[in-house]
């Protein structure tokens, strides 16, 4: 399979030699490489709003491609190249009108199915349509609360490839789901999913503590579609709280952990690193339990208002610290680092994960030395979208790890840039909202990180 043109510009630098791991490794080559015929969760259902008068597309990047997302007049999630074949300009930002997406900068309008443009105000009547204005459509289909998109061949996107598990079917789970976009590579946010001996540290005092680190035999096995990691890690790591979890990754970009706790309660996470573009992660988790239900309801109550993006907040801590991490070890591999040089026996999944990386992205990080089109607008407008309009990550991460209070500049600003209520506005109305879904956010994050903490 021909490499994603982004990914093909990346240079042939062998990666890192990953041969002196402890123990034997096992063979992986029956995983699938193929990064572009495959179903990718783009967004969670409530990303894409519902038809109004008002509807708006929702933009980012799939493999380096711009897309845009919006629903037509029957709620169809539709997805378009988010590139206007006129003068190309960002569908994005446009409106949806009539079900068909209209570009800002003209008026010309498309039609989500066919990507055909369907209207050109400014077209002479004598003058037919000219042949070429049309932009790529691609296949996107709504199911398991999430929004699922084929970047690949568009007759091989069988809907029925789209993965299933047990528990997606179960209704009698809550489901949960938040997005973020991270100026992070996402083979290093995916390795850091499938990294636990660096919870005690990195997250020391949020799921786990530095006692908890400690040796760990971490025993992975291959499975038909990824890795998997042996039952017994967990009760290893935590003797004082026996439980059975499961983590799994399956390629090209999805992790999954499993917990079931002694009292049967079952918690499932799903963490899908999505590859926008060199150095660009859309990440999307999303949570299925058996608990917990008032305090779910009311966050997906919350993820339709502004509020949301108090949610983003309340939950933002643990990625940062990540971040914190993976921001700097990608600024040493600019600088000609290698990544994971000295693996020792617990990193065993992720030298077999960067195994499969290699054959997949082409040897090395793929947007190491990368000399394609992303532009610095679209790295800011990330970090802006998930930083509530802080310069950078690193300044809101320091801001906001002093002081939480610091965070409300940043929503003011937000609020005032996207033209939404700001909920810290001083009304009593407003007050009291923020203090209800505060407090709801504060316990759900306070059970969740509980349960977590024992678990991890
Ligand atoms: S650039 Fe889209 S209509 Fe002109
Ligand atoms: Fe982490």
């Amino acid at each position: 399979m021909a490499p994603p043109a982004a990914l093909s510009q990346a240079p042939q630098v062998p990666g890192a030699v990953l041969d002196h791991i402890e123990e034997p490794l096992f063979g992986i080559s029956h995983i699938g490489t193929d990064v572009r015929n495959v179903w990718y969760p783009i967004a969670i259902e409530h990303e894409i709003p519902r038809k109004s008068a008002t509807s708006r597309a929702m933009g980012t990047r799939l493999l380096g491609e711009p897309i845009a997302l919006y629903r037509d007049e029957t709620n169809t999630v539709r997805c378009l190249a988010d590139r206007c074949p006129h003068k190309n300009a960002k569908l994005s930002v446009g409106r949806v009108l009539d079900g068909k997406m209209e570009c800002f900068y003209h008026g010309w309008q498309f039609d989500g199915k066919t990507g055909e443009v369907s209207h050109i105000p400014f077209l002479l009547p004598d003058k037919q349509t000219p042949p070429q204005a049309k932009t790529k459509s691609y296949p996107c289909v709504e199911k398991h609360h999430l929004i699922w998109v084929w970047p690949g061949d568009v007759d091989k996107a069988d809907e029925s490839l789209i993965p299933c598990y047990p528990e997606w079917l179960d209704k009698r789970l809550c489901f949960w789901g938040q997005t973020t976009e991270m100026p992070i590579d996402h083979s290093l946010w995916c390795e850091n999913l499938m990294d636990i001996a660096h919870t005690p540290f990195a997250h020391d005092g949020q799921f786990s503590s530095r006692q908890d680190g400690k040796p760990l035999r971490y025993e992975t096995k291959a499975t038909k579609t990824g890795l998997f990691v042996d039952p017994q890690w967990a009760a290893e790591m935590r003797k004082d709280y026996p439980l059975k979890q499961t983590m799994e990754w399956i390629a090209p970009c999805t992790n999954i952990v499993r917990t079931t706790s002694k009292s049967g309660r079952m918690l499932m996470l799903c963490f899908y690193s999505i590859p926008m573009a060199p150095g660009m992660t859309r990440h999307i988790f999303t949570m299925y339990k058996d608990w917990g239900y008032p305090l779910t309801w009311i966050n997906n109550l919350l993820a339709k208002t502004p509020l949301n993006h108090l949610a983003q907040l309340a939950n933002q801590t643990i990625p940062f610290q990540d971040m914190t991490a993976i921001t700097g070890i990608m600024r040493n591999i600019k600088e000609g680092a290698g990544y994971l040089s000295v693996p020792i026996q617990c990193d065993e999944m992720a030298v077999m994960y960067r195994r499969w990386h290699g054959k997949a992205f082409h040897k090395d990080v793929w947007w190491k030395g990368w000399a394609g089109n992303l532009d610095i607008e679209d790295l800011t407008e990330s970090v802006g979208h998930s930083c509530f309009g802080a310069d950078s990550c690193g300044q809101y991460e320091r801001d906001i790890t002093h002081d939480p209070n610091n965070a409300q500049p940043y929503i003011e600003r937000w609020a005032k840039v996207h033209h939404k209520p700001n909920p810290f506005a001083p009304t009593w109305a407003g007050q009291a909202a923020l203090l209800l879904s505060a407090g709801a956010l504060g316990a759900l994050g306070a059970v969740a990180a509980t349960r977590l903490a024992k678990t991890a």
